[in-house]
Order: C-alpha cells, then sequence, then structure tokens
C-alpha cells in the first residue's frame, strides 16, 4: 500500500506479515511490530534517539563472542530473562517455580563426584559449605537418579573458567540423586560478583545509576528423562546485593537457608575451620520434556585474571 501518513506505516507493514505461513510467527511478529511502532509513538522517538538506538544493538553482537554474550547479559539486565523464566515455569506463572536463569557460566561434562565428595579441587580459601539437596515431584515423591550438574564463584567471586588461579572444573561437579532423591557434597561459601560493564550493558547501567553485582548463589540443573529440566539458583540472603540484583534473579522461593555454624559444632568432616556454613534446599521438578541448554561457555579462558571494575549505585 502507499503510505499516507504515520498510521499506515503499521498497517502497511502488519498486512505484509500476513502472507507468513507459520501461524506462531506471525503472531509473535505482528505483536511485535504493534508494540515496537507504538512504543516509538509513545515516546516521539527522536532521529538521534533512534540511531543510538541502532549503536546499542550493534555494539550487542560486536561485545559478543566464544565466552561472553552480552545480549544475554543485557536481556538480564532488563528483568527479560527472568519474566520469561516465570512465563514459563511454575504452571505457566501460577505457582512458586524452583526455575531461575542459566547464567552465563555452565560448562558440559562437569566431573563426576560421590555424593558427600568435594568439588574443591584446587586450593580455594574461603569458609566450608555443606550443601544437601532433595529432588522430587510435584507430588512430594523422591526422584531418584537424576543428574545434578552444580557450579558456583569462588569466594573470591570467580568461576573457574574466568581464573587461572583455580583448578579446571574447580567448584563445579555431576552428582546423581539417590533413593530419597538427595545429593550432599562440600564446598566453599560461594560470594557475590561483578558482571562485565564494557560494553552497551555497562553504559546502560552507569546512566540508569546502577551497579552491577550479583548476589552470591549456587547454581544447580537437575536432568532426568520424564522431566522438564531444573535450572536452578539458591541465594545468599545475607549478601548485600540480595535485593538489587543487577540481573533480576532473586524470586523469594530461591532464597537459601545458608546455616553459620561455630567452632563448638562440629562440622561434619575432618580439619574445618570455624566458621562453617551448611544449607538443605528441597527442589520440585515439573514433569515435562528433559532438554539441556547449549551450553554458553566450552572452556577455561586464558591469560591473567580479569578486571572486572565494580559500579557503585547512585
Ligand atoms: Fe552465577
Amino acid at each position: 500500500m502507499i503510505i499516507e501518513d504515520e498510521k499506515d506505516v503499521t498497517k502497511a507493514v502488519l498486512s505484509e506479515l500476513a502472507r507468513a505461513k507459520n501461524p506462531r510467527f506471525r503472531e509473535i511478529m505482528s505483536a511485535l511490530v504493534r508494540h515496537l511502532h507504538d512504543f516509538a509513538r509513545e515516546v516521539k522517538l527522536s532521529e538521534e534517539e533512534f540511531q543510538a538506538a541502532i549503536g546499542y544493538i550493534v555494539a550487542l553482537g560486536k561485545h559478543t563472542t566464544e565466552t561472553h554474550n552480552e545480549a544475554v547479559l543485557m536481556s538480564g539486565s532488563l528483568g527479560f530473562s527472568t519474566l520469561i523464566c516465570l512465563l514459563n515455569n511454575g504452571n505457566r506463572g501460577q505457582t512458586e517455580t524452583d526455575a531461575n536463569l542459566l547464567g552465563p557460566f555452565w560448562r558440559m561434562h562437569s566431573p563426576a563426584t560421590a555424593n558427600g565428595g568435594s568439588i574443591v579441587r584446587s586450593p580455594t580459601p574461603g569458609p566450608a559449605l555443606f550443601v544437601d539437596a532433595t529432588f522430587h515431584d510435584a507430588d512430594g515423591k523422591p526422584i531418584e537418579g537424576a543428574e545434578v550438574d552444580i557450579w558456583q564463584s569462588s569466594p573470591e567471586g570467580f568461576y573457574e573458567n574466568q581464573d587461572p588461579i583455580q583448578a579446571d572444573m574447580n567448584l563445579r561437579g555431576k552428582f546423581t540423586t539417590d533413593r530419597a532423591g538427595r545429593i550432599s557434597f562440600r564446598s566453599v561459601k560461594p560470594a557475590g560478583y561483578p558482571i562485565p560493564i564494557d560494553g552497551p550493558v555497562g553504559e546502560m547501567l552507569r546512566a540508569q545509576g546502577r551497579h552491577n553485582m550479583r548476589p552470591a548463589h549456587l547454581h544447580f540443573l537437575a536432568y532426568k528423562p520424564g522431566f522438564k529440566t531444573l535450572i536452578s539458583q539458591i541465594y545468599d540472603p545475607d549478601d548485600p546485593h540480595i535485593e538489587t540484583d543487577v540481573q533480576f534473579g532473586v524470586t523469594r522461593h530461591l532464597i537459601g537457608q545458608y546455616v553459620r555454624h561455630d567452632g563448638s559444632e562440629r562440622a561434619p568432616a575432618e580439619g574445618v575451620g570455624a566458621p562453617w556454613y551448611s544449607i538443605e534446599h528441597t527442589f520440585v521438578m515439573e514433569r515435562g520434556a528433559a532438554r539441556l541448554p547449549r551450553p554458553p561457555i566450552t572452556g577455561k579462558a586464558e591469560g591473567e585474571r580479569p578486571q572486572i571494575p565494580h559500579l557503585e549505585a547512585v
């Protein structure tokens, strides 16, 4: 159609889209065009602002590599990743869910580790942490034989893949749930960490006056055919950034019960200095298709420890 005014351009795009054969594609693209055009109308987007927006999108691509995905980071920083997670889990957002963000640091082929074993694979200073996790279905029946990947940052705030000082696969492990649906392991208490701010995400955070910290957490990925793969994180309520996670991942349901133990209590292993910590958590897996996500990274970064600056919220 020949466009007479600003309203016609939306109609023209939508009428062309009507030719698309795939109905779901048509639905998504039509809604995207309507919202995108209405967004520009609502804020009266100037030509300069439009050019700046295009620059942001180009920069997302330019800052993405094999070991870093700036688009995922932007999606998280806008709360979009958590929105998608909550819309698609917990009976489509009707009930609480243990599902959470995958994040950028899951690796495949974590070392198989026996229950009760340790995922500390090279000297890692920090307080000991003993983790007990149970997996059951929606009816409370234990799930035996689920493979559970664990990964976490060190008490210094680095994942092993970022940090040449840590051994390959340090603070990562793959466990199998026993007849009671349980796994257990020893680790060290994770710390919060900053997300990179050398790209468009950093520019956006500065403009919004936000910090770039994620609160401390443990990552879980539980896989068993017949169940939807459960991707989860358990957050530390004592972390100073628990209320303001830069990725908006913290849901009430996933705040963990980290218990601090002082010197008078006996630790579950020999040679554990005080204070040490323990945590117990029960996860619910929903029935569904077991699928593994595409690993965001494939190996260890080389060279120096990264220097990721901390932004202060203003
Ligand atoms: Fe993480």
